[in-house]
């Protein structure tokens, strides 16, 4: 009995060992396997830089407006005056032909007031969209059209000073990108 209690823990000491070595290959091969696919899903360094930008916006005074680049899309941030932001504020809602807010930061359907379309309370002066029409594409000219927000001239679609369509054949207001203030002078999109 008492050498076949001094051989169990040898025995068993040397099955652990062979189940952790294979465990220890198993866990190598299937890394080595999995790697390459990891890998090529892995966006490369230029990719991830881009996915989100941080724009300083403290040279941006009321009432101006600087267009950067995004993912490869033109995105306006605009300082708009008191002036600008009443003029939105006193629009009703029924007189929009696209009610949605169309901001990706709020959840989908949230309605076009102009606080939804804004950077939100106490930031309502700075408005952040794609700068492509939702007609077909272009790029809108700002501090334009009926409206005084932007103009597109292919087709002749006005957005007022909150970016939402007012008049031309845009089905939808400008679209609203995920940002946020990361300071009170930077935004960061994406
Ligand atoms: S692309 Fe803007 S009106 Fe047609």
């Amino acid at each position: 009995m008492s050498a076949t209690n001094s051989a169990e823990p040898v025995d068993e000491d040397r099955r652990d060992f062979l189940y952790i070595a294979t465990g220890a290959m198993a866990a190598v091969g299937t890394a080595a396997l999995a790697w390459p696919f990891i890998d090529q899903m892995n966006p490369d360094a230029s990719t991830r830089a881009l996915a989100s930008i941080d724009v300083d916006i403290s040279l941006i005074e009321p009432g101006q407006a600087i267009t950067v680049k995004w993912r490869g899309k033109p995105v306006f941030i605009r300082n708009r005056t008191d002036k600008e932001v009443e003029e939105a504020r006193a629009t009703p809602i029924e007189d929009l032909k696209d009610q949605s807010a169309e901001n990706e930061n709020l959840p989908a359907g949230s309605p076009a007031t102009d606080v939804n379309r804004s950077a939100g309370e106490g930031k309502e002066n700075w408005i952040v969209m794609i700068g492509s029409c939702t007609h077909l594409g272009c790029v809108p000219v700002g501090v334009a059209g009926n409206f005084g927000g932007w103009f597109c001239p292919c087709h002749g679609s006005h957005y007022d000073t909150a970016g939402r369509i007012r008049q031309g054949p845009a089905p939808r207001n400008l679209e609203i990108p995920v940002y946020e203030f990361t300071s009170d002078t930077t935004i960061t999109i994406g």
